[in-house]
């Protein structure tokens, strides 16, 4: 088992390891001393397979546990079920000493965080990640939230947990098209600065060694979140290939998932910045190799001029120039400021 420590405006652990989540309840104690209650906030499809073991665990550690359920999938992360678990924690009589559990993947862990940001000004939480994604990066750094019919994520909060408790074996009852998804995110820490991260993944596929690639994944998160809390700087270092990944998402309405999108996005930077002479043509190959060795695309299917319209709305646009994150060889990346209207070119010779 490893252990990463995120010392922020809170400091937390990161558990990582097989069956970490049998020790539940003891790190449950820890989070909230004198809780006399626990609340598991989760999905229908987690909660079927892992709720139970959970609240048997926190049982054993002297909680009186309550379970809400949503149903699986992004379109639960709104604000009617933001409400509704808000009086039903209300109802349950949950006291700020109590506690809350995500227990799922990023949807759950982003909702489930901002009610716990937001429950009486804030209450204890611990986040019991179930996706690869969910390890590797939406469990780690504080960042809550709530889609509005307008956009995603636009209703949040920084808002860091009191632990994250990642069990590998979870991963086994994962669809391998949503761990496939978390890779892309992998692959990301690995351009950006762990050369051995990537070149594991790229050699083993799918097979990779769970315990390493989370936990060098999940140390790469921390040292952005540390540096830089509430994504002001350095930490848009971790906006590799999603610029671009964005554009291709939203153009295919959300067909095409987050972690396809991105992979797209950095396979076509990576190709733009060897024309460019950013970095080698050896090295974009690498990236294509590597993103192709995990069964993901590297091409998208859209138009340069709809990408680029996209890519132009996009906020991480600041003001005429646009900051694209850029790799100049595996484990060494930068931000390159590209005008607004030179845009178009940069894209076109990754296409
Ligand atoms: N807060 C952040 O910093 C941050 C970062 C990245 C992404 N996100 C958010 O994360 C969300 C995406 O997260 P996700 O990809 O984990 O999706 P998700 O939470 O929707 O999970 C994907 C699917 O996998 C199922 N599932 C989860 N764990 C499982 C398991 N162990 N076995 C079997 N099935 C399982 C879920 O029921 C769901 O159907 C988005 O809402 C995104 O905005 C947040
Ligand atoms: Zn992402």
């Amino acid at each position: 088992m490893k252990t990463i420590e995120v010392a922020v405006s809170k400091t937390y652990n990161v558990l990582i390891g097989s069956g970490t989540l049998a020790g539940l309840g003891e790190i449950a104690r820890g989070a909230a001393p004198r809780g006399e209650r626990a609340a598991v906030i989760s999905d229908d499809t987690v909660a079927a397979l892992y709720a139970a073991g959970v609240e048997e665990s926190l049982e054993k550690a002297g909680f009186s546990v309550v379970r809400f359920t949503l149903p699986h999938g992004e379109q639960s992360k709104n604000g009617s079920s933001y409400l509704q678990i808000l009086d039903f924690l209300a109802g349950k009589h949950m006291s700020r000493s109590d506690l809350i559990l995500a227990l799922g993947g990023g949807m759950v862990g982003d909702i489930a965080g901002f009610c716990a940001a937001t429950y009486m000004r804030g209450i204890k939480y611990i986040q019991i990640p179930t996706t690869l994604l969910a390890m590797v990066d939406s469990s780690v750094g504080g960042k809550t939230a709530i889609d509005l019919p307008a956009g995603k994520n636009l209703a949040g909060a920084f808002y860091q947990p009191d632990a994250v408790v990642c069990d590998c074996d979870v991963l086994r009852s994962l669809p391998e098209d949503i761990l496939r998804d978390g890779c892309a995110e992998v692959l990301k820490y690995g351009i950006l600065g762990d050369v051995e991260l990537f070149r594991h993944m790229r050699v083993k596929g799918l097979e990779f060694d769970r315990e390493f690639v989370i936990s060098r994944s999940v140390a790469m998160k921390r040292d952005y979140v540390c540096a830089d809390e509430r994504d002001t700087g350095v930490r848009r270092m971790l906006n590799l290939g999603h610029t671009l990944g964005h554009a291709v998402e939203k153009l295919s309405n959300f067909g095409l998932s987050h972690g396809k999108s991105v992979a797209i996005g950095m396979a076509t930077v990576a190709r733009a910045c060897a024309e460019r002479g950013i970095c080698s043509r050896d090295c974009a190959e690498e990236i294509e190799a590597g993103i192709k060795a995990l069964g993901l695309p590297t091409v998208s299917g859209e138009s340069l001029s709809a990408i680029e319209e996209i890519m132009l709305s996009d906020k991480k646009r600041n003001g005429s120039v646009m900051s694209v994150i850029v790799p100049e060889k595996i484990g060494k990346c930068s931000v390159l400021d590209i005008p607004v209207e030179e845009l178009g070119d940069f894209m076109k010779a990754g296409f």
